[in-house]
């Protein structure tokens, strides 16, 4: 049994090999260096590389080489949906770690590789980080094909006006679905279900883009009111997200052949909600996160800082996995009798004070 799942892991390793994903961007060396072994990180990288980023596929790296700054805003995009998972993650039994590994793997390890929740919200988030990242590229005039969203202008409201920079959500949203979804083979369970989070994240963002005015006029007296279409922060999506992960859908993927086959998500049970298109959906209990699993990445709970008065998912009950937990006494440091001092100052004392802290066993 064990050497089976030894073979198992393997097989899934190898798999990882040829199938890692573009979020690889986010880890310091992400290019496979012919000869020369010297640390070359991807930001002095020009669009030439590119094509040396095995986990890209072919239609991945035409969109990469668009502009010369493309390769950039990908990697911000892929930094960003890490930073954000890592957030949004940090109370939990798998706290969205990275494995620091040089050569193709996984940044994830191979945890992503199971169709699970957390699989869910990592290609939900990667989307709409992208999306996010190449619409914010775009106001900033960093890219050649895209600038301002001047569409919107055409609608000429009553009591304001359009002006400023709109950013262009449309092209963040164009270009996120044919670099993300080329990947996806929508004639695998995988793929459908991948596609169809990619869209939630991605909507996630386009249904928080907000509108901000300006004043202008005589002494403020806001005769002439200006405004454009800004896009949300990405925490507002993340948050967003994490709801969504909570509800997630688990379902599962039916033929229906009538002609030409389709393939449907339904919910596995029957009496669960249909998920919509804002939903996010999975097709696999996840893995223990508890124990580590060198195999697929997964580090384990232990010495993971608990919160003993917690009955969520921080708590050290929950947290440590029934292990039970240690509570070291640690001197703790900060600013305190904070004053105004004229002119123009702030001073603090430091009070010193013990504080336990409980870590997982
Ligand atoms: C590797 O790069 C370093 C600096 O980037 C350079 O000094 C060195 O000559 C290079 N080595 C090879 C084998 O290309
Ligand atoms: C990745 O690198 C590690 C050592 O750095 C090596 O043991 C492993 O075989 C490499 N994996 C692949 C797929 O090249
Ligand atoms: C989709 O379902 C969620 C609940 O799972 C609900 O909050 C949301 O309003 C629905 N969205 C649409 C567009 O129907
Ligand atoms: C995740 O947890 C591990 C311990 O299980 C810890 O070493 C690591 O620093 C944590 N990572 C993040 C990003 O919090
Ligand atoms: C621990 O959990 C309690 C109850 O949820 C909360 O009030 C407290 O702020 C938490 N402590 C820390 C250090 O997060």
């Amino acid at each position: 049994m064990k050497l089976l799942w030894r073979v198992l892991c393997i097989l899934v390793l190898l798999a990882q090999a040829v199938f890692g994903n573009w979020w690889n961007l986010a880890a310091p060396r992400s290019v496979s260096d012919s000869g020369n072994s010297s640390a070359e990180t991807i930001t002095t990288l020009h669009k030439e590389n590119c094509h040396r980023l095995e986990f890209l596929v072919e239609r991945q790296k035409q969109l990469c080489t668009l502009s010369d700054k493309m390769i950039q805003v990908l990697q911000t995009g892929a930094e960003q949906a890490i930073e954000e998972c890592q957030y949004q993650f940090r109370n939990s039994r798998w706290n969205c770690s990275t494995v620091s590994s040089p050569n193709s793997t996984d940044i994830f390890g191979g945890v992503i590789r199971y169709k699970s929740r957390e699989a869910a919200f990592v290609h939900a988030l990667s989307a709409a980080a992208l999306t996010h990242a190449v619409a914010r590229a775009c106001s900033r005039g960093e890219l050649n094909e895209c600038s301002c969203d001047s569409r919107v202008r055409k609608r000429t409201p009553r009591h304001w006006q359009w002006g400023g920079c709109s950013e262009d959500i449309r092209y963040g949203e164009m270009y996120s679905r044919d670099f993300i979804d080329s990947k996806e083979d929508k004639n695998t369970d995988e793929g459908i279900m991948n596609l169809h989070n990619h869209e939630a994240g991605r909507r996630a963002v386009r249904s928080r883009m907000q509108r901000v005015c300006k004043c202008h006029g005589m002494s403020g007296s806001c005769s002439v009111r200006v405004c454009w279409r800004r896009l949300p922060q990405l925490r507002a999506v993340g948050d967003a997200l994490i709801t969504r992960y909570e509800g997630a859908s688990h379902v599962k993927v039916v033929e229906r052949k009538r002609g030409k086959n389709i393939r449907k998500l339904r919910p596995l049970h029957a009496d669960m909600k249909k998920p919509n298109k804002t939903d996010l959906v999975y097709l696999e209990d996840s893995p223990d996160y508890c124990e580590p699993n060198e195999e697929l990445g997964i580090l384990g709970t232990r010495g993971r800082t608990c919160n003993r008065t917690s009955v969520g998912l921080d708590g050290c009950r929950l947290l440590c996995c029934g292990r039970g937990y240690q509570t070291r006494v640690r001197d703790h440091e900060e600013k305190c009798r904070c004053r105004f001092v004229w002119c123009c100052r702030v001073i603090c004392d430091l009070c010193r004070s013990k504080r336990d802290h409980h870590v997982c066993n």
